[in-house]
């Protein structure tokens, strides 16, 4: 049996934090109460203009190059998860794939699944892995969010961050990836979105995230819950059994009473909303990323990974790192 394993990891977020005081600073009608209170956001990063989602991947993939010891010819397959493409073609993969330097041959594709992108990103990876298909493969959580941010409603542009996290899976003789599940459900696609689209030299609709908070929130819990249970039950790894849980940073809340309902005391949650805000596709890799530098996780472990947004989408990917 092939399986698949966690080689790297790699994160970039660009220039300064900027503080929930900054945003103030800058007009917005806001306070840090309400940010830390209502969210438990107090720092996120915007990319400078002109930078763009593919630079930022690139020195996240750069990092997990230099923490697996390889190089970028090693990989043979490339999956960028983002909803803030550079363009809308070629794919922002091909664009990394570029700037990393890869020799032609390896896939390079993007997969858009809003904040679950990167745990979609992930589980198809595994499965390219397991069929013996390919044998390394960056996966890539990247967003300059700041692109579609709409300052003037503070209920969306306080929440967003930018950044890129970055996971290089291998082929392996023991998991690794223990489960993966993804779902959908198009009936709430109208929760979370950007209405907008190049046409005939214009860009129609309304180029800026759009939310209705309350019915995200109140899915994003339910949905959590139910596929952390499902990934677990899966691979027959109980919550106690669980040495990391570390969901999409969206909101502290969310995070809080996921955690609370699936019996995870927060001292095994990995929690970087208050540092990153919600970098959507880069959330989670940023996360990961962040707890093994600082040594929380360690070989052996068990870590689950959760992504949820718009679509809606979510998903879980439980590991043994
Ligand atoms: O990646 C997945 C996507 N996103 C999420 O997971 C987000 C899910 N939703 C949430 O995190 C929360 O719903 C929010 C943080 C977005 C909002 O929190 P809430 O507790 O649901 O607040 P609300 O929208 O009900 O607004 C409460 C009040 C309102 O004032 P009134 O009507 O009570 O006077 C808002 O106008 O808070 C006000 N408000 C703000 N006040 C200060 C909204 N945004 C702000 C703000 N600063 N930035």
């Amino acid at each position: 049996m092939i399986f698949s394993k966690v080689v790297g990891t790699g994160g970039y977020v660009p220039g300064k934090p900027v503080s929930n005081d900054d945003l103030v600073a800058r007009g917005i009608e806001t306070s840090d109460e309400w940010m830390a209170g209502r969210t438990g956001i107090r720092f996120r990063h915007f990319a400078d203009a002109g930078v763009t989602t593919s630079q930022l991947a690139t020195r996240a993939a750069q990092d997990a190059l230099q923490a697996a010891g390889l190089q970028a010819a090693d990989i043979d397959l490339l999956v960028v998860a983002t909803t803030t493409p550079d363009m809308v073609f070629p794919s922002t993969a091909c664009l990394v794939a570029r700037a990393l330097g890869m020799p032609a041959g390896a896939p390079a594709f993007d997969v858009q699944a809003v904040c679950s992108g990167f745990v979609y990103a992930l589980t198809i990876a595994d499965k390219f892995i397991r069929s013996g298909s390919h044998r390394r493969a960056m996966v890539i959580g990247a967003e300059t969010l700041s692109n579609i941010l709409n300052w003037e409603d503070r209920g969306t542009c306080v929440l967003f961050g930018d950044g890129a996290g970055a996971m290089i899976l291998a082929a392996a003789e023991q998991p690794g990836v223990l489960a993966t599940a993804i779902h959908a459900d198009s009936t709430h696609a109208g929760v979370l979105g950007v209405d907008a689209r190049p046409s005939g030299g214009k860009m129609l609709g309304v180029p800026f995230i759009t939310m209705d908070g309350q019915a995200v929130f109140k899915l994003a819990v339910r949905a959590l819950e139910e596929v952390a249970l499902e990934a677990l039950s899966m691979a027959s790894i109980s919550t106690a059994d669980l040495d990391w849980f570390i969901p999409h940073q969206a909101n502290s809340r969310i995070i809080q009473a996921v955690a609370k309902r699936l019996g995870v005391e927060m001292e095994r949650v990995v929690v970087t909303v208050d540092r990153h805000g919600n970098t959507s596709a880069a959330s989670v890799p940023l996360a990961m990323n962040v707890a093994v530098r600082d040594g929380r996780i360690q070989p052996g472990q068990h870590v689950l990974l959760q992504g949820v947004g718009g679509g809606f989408t979510w998903g879980s990917v439980l590991l043994r790192y």
